[in-house]
């Protein structure tokens, strides 16, 4: 039978659309874009290299026929400008709004510098998309929006408060979007992804990801800490999952439109068995090693457990991930592996 997705992606191929994808030249976007170029759609992208790098865009170069790439515009400008983003936004059939500045403990460090790019940038960026009457506008929500709301697995509808600046921004753009939506009739589609990891994820830096920051420790040889006990636990979400959502969220129909979806896989990893599994999939590519992790403190503003229900974003949008973490693990550490030794 065919999916939903795969119906989606024939689609695509045989009546090309135009997207705009800001933070393009992150780890999100660039995958956005890899997928969107491959399919024979035109993308706008829009970057101010805060956290996001060229050698990722370089990459999808190199993922690509030489003809998709001539379908790529890069616009390198600020969210916080408005004129950046009507600038951007021009033509565009449907916005996938990647950028932002991500991580709890960045926003705890510099709450202003995360408002400014989370909520006035979002802002922007909602306006220009929404006079511009593009079909639907995508945003990048996230899991902290549950913040210390206690249920397990967590279902869209039960929220508790934030627990960071980062989770307050990330909330603040659903309340917008859902404004929007009301107010305007503009549709707006919030996915609140949890962990998500794989190739082009930075492992760099004082904010970076679990799992690119453990998997060049260990490549390196070095101490890899884990924050508390290690029985915190995720819901780790391989990015083929999140690029297939993203697509099925952009196109989505009647009452799936304006909504808010988990973007997870339904599972929960410890930090403890993460690390098992980090160091077997290295192991598989042929890097050792031996050492044991280093537990300190519990670190401030994160939740014990984090765990979705995707019911909805399978029923609603015709989700199906297609990838385990364990599938997923085994497809990144190659990149990783070429990429840092
Ligand atoms: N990676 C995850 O696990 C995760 C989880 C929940 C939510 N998110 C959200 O997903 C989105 C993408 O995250 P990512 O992991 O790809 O991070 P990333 O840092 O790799 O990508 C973000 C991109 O946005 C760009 N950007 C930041 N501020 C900007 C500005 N003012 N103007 C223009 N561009 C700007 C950065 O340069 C970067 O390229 C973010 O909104 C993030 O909050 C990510």
């Amino acid at each position: 039978m065919t999916t939903r997705y795969e119906k989606v992606q024939a689609d695509l191929k045989a009546n090309p659309k135009t997207w705009l994808i800001t933070g393009v030249a992150g780890f999100i976007g660039s995958n956005l874009l890899e997928t969107l170029l491959q399919l024979d759609q035109t993308v706008i992208g829009l970057d101010n290299f805060a956290t996001g790098h060229q050698h990722n865009l370089v990459e999808v170069q190199g993922e690509v026929t030489r003809e998709q790439w001539t379908r790529f515009t890069f616009i390198e400008g600020d969210i916080r400008n408005l004129e950046d983003c009507k600038k951007a936004v021009t033509g565009a059939d449907y916005v996938l709004h990647q950028a932002a500045l991500g991580s709890v403990p960045r926003s705890i460090e510099d709450p202003i510098t995360t408002n400014q790019a989370n909520i006035d940038g979002f802002l922007n960026m909602l306006v220009a998309a929404k006079d511009e009457g593009v079909e639907s506008f995508t945003y990048a929500a996230s899991s902290s929006t549950y913040g210390d709301h206690p249920g397990l697995p967590k279902v869209e509808d039960k929220i508790g408060k934030p627990l960071s600046p980062y989770a307050v921004t990330k909330y603040v753009n659903e309340l917008y979007a859902d404004v929007f939506a009301r107010t305007y009739g503009f549709n707006t589609i919030g996915l609140r992804y949890f962990n998500v990891f794989g190739k082009r994820q930075d492992p760099n830096g004082a904010y970076a990801a679990v799992i690119p920051k453990w998997t060049a420790a260990m490549i390196k040889g070095e101490e890899v800490f884990i924050n508390g006990d290690g029985e915190t636990s995720r819901d780790f979400c391989f990015i083929e999952n999140v690029v297939q959502i993203n697509l099925l969220a952009a196109t989505a129909q009647d009452d799936a439109k304006s909504q808010v979806y988990n973007v997870a896989l339904g599972d929960r990893t410890t930090l403890n068995t993460l690390f098992d599994a980090l160091k077997v999939a290295l192991n598989e590519c042929g890097v050792q090693y031996g050492k044991d992790p280093a537990y300190r403190d519990f670190r401030a503003g994160d939740v014990r457990h984090s765990q979705a229900d995707i019911n909805k974003s399978k029923e609603r949008l015709g989700y199906e991930p297609a990838y385990r973490i364990y599938d997923g693990i085994g497809k990144a550490m190659p990149w990783y592996v070429s990429d840092l030794t």
